[in-house]
């Protein structure tokens, strides 16, 4: 090996080393260099010049070489590890979906099964098998989501009722949990976008009594054993007849308080008998199938179980409202 050979050699390990972090580079290498530097006065004149500036080149790379490897291992040295450690925060769920698991397990223990839709329906399964007529005003273009064509995000969980019927045969009950879309500005009590539960029994002789059983027991699940019902005449165009649900105020056991706005009472859901269109849309025969459906806005359950006063709180990801569930 020549001088020029030599150098070049001892750099490819000192670099080597000094990659896999070891500090003593410079220590194990400077012999060698110096060794090269006594080599210089052999060499003919005319070849001295080129290889000193080579091996002080090398000198200054090796010098660099072992500082790196001296900082890296000082960082090692500087974890500290007897400090105590940062502990992690454990995620947790978002209280919708918490509300949602607990309205879910309510009605599963009472045999229903859970049917889901896609956001993105057709404007057929939101309305027109709903005996939604044409001119009624959800179906504005400034009411509802359109995307292209017969395609709009679901104004309700509604629709999940024709997919469930269509792709099953009575007798059945379902829930129907999911996101919804309207175009409202967001305020203490509206967002865009939100979240439903439906129901659906169907079969032979499925009763306007077994709605109020179901919904009792559903209520008095969520809300305490002392809560009940009651069913005001009002109207949807699936169902008919069609009753708003409301539950007594298990804040003041119904003598009125700020919370029921003094009435007692606390509106948590629609509801009604299925609506003979809606059978006919789904081919069954009204005449031999009856059936009840609900639906109800998870937010809202949420929101009067926990004494929550803006809806909005639940999209703004701030962690001390969230940490309270
Ligand atoms: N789809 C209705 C709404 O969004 C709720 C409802 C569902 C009412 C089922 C009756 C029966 O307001």
């Amino acid at each position: 090996m020549d001088l020029d050979q030599r150098i070049d050699d001892l750099l490819q390990r000192a670099r080597a080393d000094a990659k896999v972090g070891e500090a003593a580079v410079r220590n194990r290498y400077l012999d060698e260099l110096n060794g090269c530097f006594k080599e210089l006065g052999k060499l003919p004149k005319e070849q001295k010049g080129g290889a000193g500036r080579k091996l002080n080149a090398a000198k200054s790379e090796l010098e660099s070489l072992s500082a790196g490897a001296v900082a890296r291992k000082t960082q090692e040295v500087r974890f500290e590890d007897t400090l105590p450690g940062r502990a992690p925060v454990p995620g947790r769920r978002h209280p919708i979906y918490r509300t949602w698991d607990e309205i879910a397990r309510v009605f599963t223990k009472l045999g229903f099964e859970i049917e889901y839709g896609p956001e993105i329906e057709t404007e057929e399964n939101n309305f027109q098998c709903l005996n939604i007529p044409l001119d009624h005003p959800s179906r504005d273009a400034f009411d509802t989501f359109y995307i292209r064509g017969p395609h709009l995000l679901r104004s309700h969980t509604s629709p999940v009722q024709i997919r469930g019927m269509r792709r099953r045969t009575p007798p059945f009950r379902i829930i129907a949990p999911g996101k919804v879309f309207r175009p409202d500005d967001a305020d203490a009590s509206h967002l865009p976008s939100f979240h439903q539960v439906e129901g659906l029994m169907v079969g032979e002789n499925v009763s306007f009594a077994q709605l109020k059983g179901v919904l009792l027991l559903f209520a008095q699940e969520m809300f305490g054993k002392g809560t009940n019902v009651r069913f005001r005449p009002s109207f949807f165009p699936f169902t008919e007849p069609s009753a708003e649900v409301d539950i007594s105020c298990f804040l003041c056991s119904a003598r009125g308080c700020p919370a029921c706005k003094g009435s007692g009472w606390m509106e948590i859901l629609g509801s009604g008998m299925v609506h003979p269109k809606v059978f006919e849309a789904v081919g069954y025969d009204p005449e031999r199938i009856t059936g009840f459906a609900f639906g109800m806005g998870v937010e809202r359950i949420c929101m009067l179980r926990h004494g929550v006063k803006d809806i909005r709180w639940f999209v703004e990801n701030n962690f001390r409202f969230l940490k309270q569930f």
